[in-house]
């Protein structure tokens, strides 16, 4: 079911972080499955549960915490979302992608997501990481496109261009420090699905001819909302598991966390050396 959010409803929401917080975050960071540990290390942090909030949903999948931390990390007034909000718990792409609103109505011009994702390349291996260089909008051409309903006009255009959905000086610097701490960093196109069942092996081969290294099923409706919102985008995939494309082997969420742990520490130097050059 579709529910249109206002810009009302999201400064409602915006409102009561503002009234928690001192700070003037300039950088929102996503946490995707298993990754919730680098919330550990916000300085300062002020936590905000979503439950708390007007108007915000709360993340139901185990392994995502579901609150704000918002403090300090490498010395950038940062909001950080430990635990996100998927599709397939049921909500409306507007409740989906309203972190992202919150986050572009108080100010934030740089956003860093992270997710849990198959590897769809061959090469790919559980644990890689994958810099996004560009998303298949696979949900936003079945019509689940996260701006459809009455435009924002005020935040972004009717038609947003989405030439450029990863930023690409950022995509850059985050390959400088990946290679400064002689991490392999993948890179490709991440494809969103809208799950929650993990893909058959017809559905990963026809991903695969389509273009995608990795496949997941978030990211892509908040990155199109960042995007519409003018804001810079960095996301990165942990390889959680290969893609099971002649159906030989079964994926699980439990291994999708386990995978979290070896991706975690990779993920944490490669995020904290772009707040650093930010
Ligand atoms: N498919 C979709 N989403 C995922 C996967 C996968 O194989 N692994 C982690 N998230």
């Amino acid at each position: 079911m579709q529910t249109f959010i206002s810009l009302a409803q999201i400064d409602l929401t915006t409102q009561a972080i503002k009234q928690q917080i001192s700070i003037q975050p300039v950088v929102g960071i996503v946490l995707g499955s298993g990754l919730n540990d680098l919330a550990d290390s916000v300085q300062n942090a002020v936590y905000i549960p979503y439950s708390d909030l007007p108007n915000f949903p709360v993340s139901t999948v185990h392994g995502h915490v579901g609150r704000f931390v918002i403090g300090e990390l490498e010395g950038k007034p940062a909001l950080v979302m430990q635990g996100r909000i998927h599709y397939y718990e049921g909500y409306s792409m507007d409740q989906v992608t309203l972190p992202v609103r919150v986050m572009q109505r108080l100010g934030i011009s740089s956003m860093i997501v992270t997710n849990a994702a198959g590897g769809v390349h061959p090469d790919f291996e559980p644990g890689d990481v994958m810099l996004i260089t560009d998303q298949l909008n696979l949900m936003g051409m079945s019509g689940l496109n996260p701006l459809m309903g009455p435009n924002l006009d005020e935040i972004g255009p009717r038609f947003p261009d989405m030439s450029q959905p990863y930023d690409r000086a950022y995509s850059d610097l985050a390959r400088r420090v990946a290679k400064e701490n002689n991490i392999l960093l993948r890179d490709g196109v991440y494809a969103g699905l809208s799950g929650p069942s993990f893909e058959s092996p017809a559905d990963l081969r026809f991903l695969r001819l389509a273009g995608a290294d990795a496949v997941g099923m978030s990211t892509v409706p908040e990155v199109i909302v960042a995007r519409h919102g003018n804001m810079r985008v960095l996301g990165l995939s942990g390889i959680s598991n290969k893609a099971n494309l002649d159906g030989s082997t079964v994926t699980t969420h439990e291994e999708v966390i386990e995978a979290g742990k070896v991706i975690t520490p990779k993920v944490e130097k490669i995020v904290r050396g772009i707040l650093c050059g930010l």
